[in-house]
């Protein structure tokens, strides 16, 4: 019996995406079938190329064809990615070439946000999705520092729109709103003047195209934060905590707030969770124990990951030289890589509930 693309689709409509629950062919992932004699060559197009089960549904796609193909010779899968565009309409107006946007919050200052937003850009960038990161903390913009590009650097246009040119560094877009401070001059942000900055910072700056273009929000959920999350158009959101009781109680705030303007969350990064001693090897869960996974699941949020205070972490920020780019084989950066992924994944999730269902048969 000849190998056909109807028994390689079969044979394929047995593997799952455990993230969104339904068969690869259902999921219209499979494209490129090719059959030479025996052999059997597929590509599955994912829905991120930061996709955390990427080598387990490669191997099942190896073992599905295996099992349902008698005789088959050489299997080669290839995995590719395709970012789901967001269904969000207001989004796509706004920002047109951007897939998908998500707001890194935290209901207190100081929890690690901005370290969790630059690192999870960085990591997405290097997983090979296409990244902006936008730094919009009016009380204290710090990416600039942690991406190692200087307060006032200068901003160019593109020649044909006009558009400021957003930095480019670490393989991700960047603006701040740092930029458009004068040095040391003090600013008293009101909510229209944060929204407007934020405004300028969709429409006048060339993003190009992006899957993801992520914003750290000023820490809190007063007025100013909640006008900034009903001005961007947003896909998800994460939000960035210690393990503490008071942190916590902040955490539910920010869940609120998000929940007021209908932006679904993404998930929770416990952020300082606990510190391994270097010398000793000792755990010290120095903020308490699990806060953040016990809200989660007390929420029913994803709980994307949790970070241990290490100095490599810090010193990556003050250096401007991100953890995830700099150390990428250390145990932090990997944990980091980790909860990028599960971001991807719960972004894709997100996308994929409000996309309308596609029936295929064969
Ligand atoms: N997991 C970690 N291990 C060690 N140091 C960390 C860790 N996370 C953050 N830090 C350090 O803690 C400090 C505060 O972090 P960061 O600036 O990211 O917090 P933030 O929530 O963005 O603060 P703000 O509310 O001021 O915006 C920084 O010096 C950073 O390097
Ligand atoms: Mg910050």
């Amino acid at each position: 019996m000849s190998i056909t693309n109807e028994l390689v689709l079969k044979a394929l409509s047995k593997v799952n995406d455990p993230d969104l629950h339904k068969d690869l062919v259902t999921l219209g992932m499979v494209r490129d079938i090719k059959i030479e004699g025996n052999n059997v060559a597929a590509t599955i197009e994912l829905t991120t190329p930061a996709c955390p089960l990427k080598d387990k549904i490669e191997q099942d796609c190896i073992e599905a064809i295996k099992k349902e193909i008698d005789g088959v010779g050489l299997i080669a899968i290839t995995m590719s990615a395709k970012v789901q565009q967001s269904k969000n309409q207001r989004m796509n107006e706004i920002l047109p070439g951007v897939k998908n946007t998500i707001a890194v919050a935290s209901g207190k200052g100081g929890v690690g946000k901005s370290t969790v937003a630059v690192n999870l850009a960085v990591a997405l960038a290097l997983d090979g999705a296409k990244v902006g990161l936008i730094d919009a903390d009016i009380y204290g913009p710090s990416i600039p520092m942690m991406l190692g590009v200087n307060d006032n650097p200068k901003i160019y246009q593109d020649a044909a729109t006009g558009k400021m040119m957003p930095l480019e560094n670490f393989g991700l877009k960047l603006m701040s709103i740092g930029f458009l401070l004068e040095e040391d001059s003090p600013v008293i942000w009101r909510g229209p003047m944060a929204s407007g900055a934020i405004k300028q910072f969709m429409s006048d700056v060339h993003w190009g195209e992006l899957d993801y273009l992520i914003f750290d929000l000023p820490p809190g959920t007063g007025d100013i934060q909640l006008t900034l999350v009903q001005t961007i158009p947003l896909s998800g959101s994460v939000v960035v905590t210690t393990p503490q009781d008071v942190s916590i109680i902040d955490v539910k705030k920010a869940v609120r707030m998000f929940q007021r303007v209908n932006v679904p969350i993404a998930g929770i990064v416990e952020n300082m969770s606990y510190f391994i001693a270097p010398d000793t090897g000792k755990r010290y869960d120095i903020f308490g124990t699990d806060g953040g996974k016990k809200l989660a699941d007390e929420l029913s949020i994803p709980l994307l990951g949790q970070l241990p205070i290490n100095q490599n972490i810090r010193e990556g920020g003050d250096s401007g030289k991100p953890i995830v780019f700099n150390k990428p084989e250390s145990e932090q950066a990997k944990k980091i890589i980790e909860i990028s992924r599960k971001l991807a994944a719960e972004i894709s999730k997100i996308n994929f509930s409000s996309a309308p269902k596609i029936e295929l048969e064969f």
